[in-house]
């Protein structure tokens, strides 16, 4: 199969109504996408990224309407304001599910994750369709998420029909996913919204933090990890010849390693900048001549929080 980059988005209604899959442009990442409906086409999902069936989907919405219409059985009134204030945006709610959306999707369970994205290319995309769209980061299960369209193609092409390229991704992690229970937030993945704006919302809130028994695979140990070895900057003894090593910083060089060695994410030192860059950063390294991949840890703050769960699930060694 010919994959084609492409910003035709009446392309990619067609093929998406015919059954096919299509990687699309979000804020945070790539995603890879099927007609939430078209049950053979959500199993393709697994299939093209390899990813097992107990890790459920994300189903992407152009209004709450169409949230309340077509996938959720109940929309409790605190995931409504959080709705309201965060999207179209990198928030996804886990939610109760109407009976009609497959298990496929959830991967049995009887709630389902949202979101409506903040890329005007895919709101105009679903509402053409006028239905959500199941849709997964395009990346091959465990690797890391894609944030442009050229990173899709190095990983599923020929596997897929079309990649809708709506730019770099603005945010470049993944959307923060919570639950709501008894009228609590839970946050199963840190990401786009920081946990100090859920506060507002709920001062009490818990961070579930990752397990054996993951209740979202995001918060599997291993994940978003390069094939290279990869470690934090601080972890790799001085002594130790430097010259294979790349390394990952926030603003500004580092005196023990080869300036032709390192990359800068934001010389102006702006986190958020920072994080829309740190997946393509990891890429880079991962397909340049240094063997070992270091990273700095950046600051537990805002989308600081985010950057330091994907790294420490990368890291080797786990
Ligand atoms: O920003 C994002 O969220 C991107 C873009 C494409 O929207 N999507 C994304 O999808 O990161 P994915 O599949 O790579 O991660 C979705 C996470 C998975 O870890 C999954 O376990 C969790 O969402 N999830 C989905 N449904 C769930 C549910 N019912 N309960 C708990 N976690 C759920
Ligand atoms: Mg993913």
């Amino acid at each position: 199969m010919n994959t084609r980059i492409s910003k035709d988005i009446d392309q990619a209604e067609t093929l998406l109504n015919a059954g096919e899959l299509v990687a699309v442009p979000t804020e945070t990442v790539y995603g890879l996408a099927a007609c939430f409906n078209n049950i053979q086409a959500v199993r393709r999902i697994f299939d093209v990224k390899n990813r097992p069936a107990y890790d459920p989907l994300i189903l992407h919405a152009s209004s709450i309407e169409m949230i309340r219409e077509q996938i959720v059985s109940e929309l409790p009134a605190l995931a409504e304001k959080l709705g309201k204030k965060f999207w179209p945006g990198p928030l996804s709610i886990v939610l109760p599910k109407k009976n009609s959306i497959d298990t496929i999707i959830t991967s049995g369970l009887k709630t389902v994750a949202v979101r409506i994205p903040g890329h005007q290319d895919l709101i105009q995309l679903i509402d053409k369709l006028e239905i959500p769209l199941a849709a997964p980061s395009a990346n091959p299960f465990g690797y890391i998420s894609p944030t442009t369209a050229m990173h899709v193609l190095d990983q599923l092409e020929g596997k897929i029909p079309l990649i809708l390229d709506g730019g770099p991704a603005k945010i470049g992690l993944e959307s923060t996913i919570v639950e709501i229970i008894n009228d609590h937030i839970i946050i199963l993945r840190t990401g786009g919204i920081s946990i100090d704006d859920l506060k507002k919302f709920d001062p009490d809130l818990e961070i579930k933090s990752s397990s054996s028994q993951p209740k979202a695979p995001g918060m599997l140990e291993k994940h978003y990890a390069p094939k290279k070895s990869f470690y934090y900057e601080n972890e790799f003894d001085p002594e130790k010849d430097n010259s294979k090593v790349g390394l990952i910083r926030f603003k500004s060089f580092s005196k023990e390693f080869p300036v032709e060695n390192q990359l800068i994410l934001s010389p102006e030192g702006d986190l958020n900048v920072a994080a829309s860059k740190l997946y393509s950063a990891m890429r880079e390294m991962d397909q340049s001549k240094f063997e070992i991949i270091l990273t700095e840890t950046f600051q537990k703050e805002g989308i600081g929080i985010a950057m330091n769960d994907r790294i420490r699930r990368a890291v080797t060694g786990k």
